[in-house]
């Protein structure tokens, strides 16, 4: 597995919070889109949430479940956007200590919170789950079964597994290196028919099924071009999370999406 956890001196919620105040920012007067540009580690940033958010099926007095939450970022806009409390899960100490953290600047640690887990094993009861959410983890697993066992142990009868992942397709090689993997042969990312037919073996409906990749070439693009008129990147970004590489992680991605390496996918599983 790829760790995240960056060997720089100063922990990350600090240098998140020295970002913010590069952009004229404090950590007292936020709003949850001003942290989309480092606590929304995936393909697509806030772009891509927004219109996978209502297939959770979740509202208020529900309860959400994060599988790799990361930073908490899809986790703080589900909790926003449809009023359930949202519980994260993520095997990086350090990433679910600086997004709790991050919760408290938007007032969002009442809704959300972070735990340190394994998404393999979630120390928590069967059935306690109305929806489960996975958000670009099952590349960096080597049984992501287990990771579907889960999410179908932990959620409630008729509940929903909504993934948002890249997929392979075609036969070659990505280009390397991608944030899961720096070469092929440690690449554990799946192809679609592969994803669903995990989800079947362990006993999930297919609900829906959204191809995501035009509106993230569009995303990448638009990211791009932005940097270039600024003259570099901002303060901000997900170098913070990734480390030094993320500009090769960024353009990799972007160019396995353009050449249908992969596709980014919004899967919609139900628990029968
Ligand atoms: C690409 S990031 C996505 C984070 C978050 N879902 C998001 O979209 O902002 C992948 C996350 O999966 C976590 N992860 C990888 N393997 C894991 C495991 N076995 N159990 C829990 N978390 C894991 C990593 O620590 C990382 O935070």
């Amino acid at each position: 597995m790829t760790d995240f956890a960056i060997a720089q001196e100063e922990n990350l919620q600090t240098r998140i919070a020295q970002a913010l105040s590069a952009q004229g920012k404090t950590t007292d007067a936020l709003v949850l889109e001003d942290l989309a540009g480092v606590d929304e580690i995936h393909i697509g940033g806030l772009e891509t949430i927004r219109p996978i958010v209502g297939s959770l099926g979740v509202g208020s007095g529900d309860v959400t479940l994060d599988l790799g939450s990361g930073l908490g970022g899809p986790a703080r806009f589900v909790a926003r956007e449809t009023g359930s409390r949202v519980v994260g899960v993520d095997l990086s100490a350090d990433t679910t200590l600086a997004g709790n953290e991050l919760s408290g600047w938007v007032g969002a640690d009442e809704m959300v919170q972070l735990e340190v887990a394994d998404v393999c094993h979630v120390p928590h009861k069967s059935e306690s789950f109305d929806a489960v959410l996975s958000v670009h983890v099952h590349m960096f697993l080597q049984a992501p079964a287990q990771m579907f066992a889960e999410a179908f142990r932990l959620l409630k009868p008729g509940g929903r597994f909504v993934v948002l992942d890249p997929v392979r397709c075609g036969d070659g090689d990505l280009h390397y290196p991608v944030p899961w993997a720096s070469v092929a042969d440690a690449d554990n990312i799946l192809r679609e028919t592969e994803l669903k037919t995990l989800a079947a073996t362990t006993g999930f409906r297919p609900h829906t099924r959204s191809d995501f990749s035009a509106l993230a070439i569009d995303w990448f693009s638009a990211t791009f071009a932005r940097i270039s008129e600024m003259g570099g990147p901002p303060p901000l970004g997900l170098h913070l999370v990734m480390g030094p590489d993320f500009p090769t992680f960024a353009l990799n991605a972007f160019q396995n999406l353009q050449e249908e390496k992969i596709a980014l996918l919004h899967l919609v599983f139900e628990k029968p």
